[in-house]
């Protein structure tokens, strides 16, 4: 299909977009899996024009999120994405990290040094306001891989954002699999189920990355020698980031091979038909006790209750990572 002119608010002129590019901010708290998923997306230029990477607190620190975001796009070779940080914190709760699977930087197995380009100078809520407001209706797609707190604080300022979304890609959750930070709750949505509930609750089209999903889709020694095999800086560095990463959940749950969480959000938008799922009733559990943080989803249909989300609990491992692998191979 032919690449054709379109128009975009906040742009000056005319810019060169594939009919079927999906117009696409990440929202990430890098995080060693993060890290997959931005090399993942920046090295899929025919179908993401990656307009952002906006940060969060999550994770590690906002300032270590927002080095390591920038690290991606450099390796990646992309630094004409811009990179905005947002929330220092979640909305209420007290913040909680993951340095005991991430690291201390938010990213081991790897050398983290400080980045050659620096952070765009807005705040990345005025960002998403500013861009969401500007934007064609319904033209532009959320990936969210950390916590929901820079999309929950820019709908509180300016409900009217909803305007500017197609879709929002969420990786959080987790029903069947069970948690993986309480015995019942995810990480993103218990490091902030107040912002998560906001998003829920705008009406917005939300499709859910569940553990339930993430759990399915693991890493082998085959998988990892088939990016390795690619030879280039960009496998280099991502078999060196899930080997270490993946240590810890292959001891905890005593699995052959680890998640990569973040990168199916990536593989979702690139190839759905790898995923499966259904439309369903979700309710996030914000209240203080052993359900903080929980996703209740309503597979059966008990409470024929409205669909606010579609949650994704199958995935094709496999072809996960043949997809991965064939992007990695297009950096350097
Ligand atoms: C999620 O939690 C974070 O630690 C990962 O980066 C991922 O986004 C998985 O529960
Ligand atoms: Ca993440």
């Amino acid at each position: 299909m032919p690449a054709v002119l379109q128009h975009r608010a906040g742009c000056r002129g005319n810019v060169l977009i594939g009919p079927e590019q999906i117009d696409l901010i990440i929202d990430t708290d890098p995080g060693a899996d993060d890290v997959v998923a931005l090399l993942f997306a920046l090295a899929s230029p025919d179908e993401f024009n990656v307009r952002a990477l906006t940060t969060v607190a999550g994770n590690v620190r906002l300032d270590k999120t927002s080095r390591n975001a920038r690290l991606a796009r450099e390796w990646a070779g992309r630094e004409d994405v811009p990179v905005y940080a947002g929330a220092p914190k979640p909305m209420m709760r007290t913040p909680i990290y993951a340095e005991d699977i991430h690291g201390k930087e938010g990213l081991s197995g790897v050398a983290v040094y400080e980045p050659k380009a620096g952070l765009a100078e807005a705040n990345a809520i005025d960002y998403l306001i500013d861009t969401l407001m500007a934007a064609t209706p319904r033209s532009i797609t959320l990936a969210i891989l950390g916590p929901q707190t820079n999309l929950a604080l820019a709908l509180i300022q300016q409900p009217g954002i909803v305007q500017g979304i197609k879709e929002v890609v969420i990786m959080g959750g987790a029903h069947f699999n069970g948690g993986n930070i309480t015995p019942v709750a995810e990480f993103n949505v218990f490091a902030d189920p107040h912002a998560a509930e906001v998003v829920l609750k705008s009406g917005l089209k939300l499709i859910y990355l569940s553990l339930d999903a993430t759990h399915k889709i693991l890493t082998s020694d085959e998988r990892l020698k088939q990016i390795a095999a690619l030879n280039n800086r960009a496998s280099k560095l991502v078999v060196d980031i899930l080997n270490d990463y993946i240590k810890a959940d292959m001891e905890h749950y005593d699995i052959p091979g680890g998640p990569v969480h973040d990168a199916a959000v990536i593989a979702w938008l690139l190839r759905p038909q790898l995923f499966s799922g259904r439309e369903v009733n979700v309710v996030i559990d914000s209240r203080e006790g052993p359900t903080f943080g929980q996703t209740i989803v309503d597979w059966h249909d008990r409470l024929k209750a409205p669909r606010n989300a579609f949650w994704v609990n199958d995935g094709d491992a496999q072809g996960f990572f043949d997809l991965l692998t064939e992007r990695l191979g297009r950096l350097k």
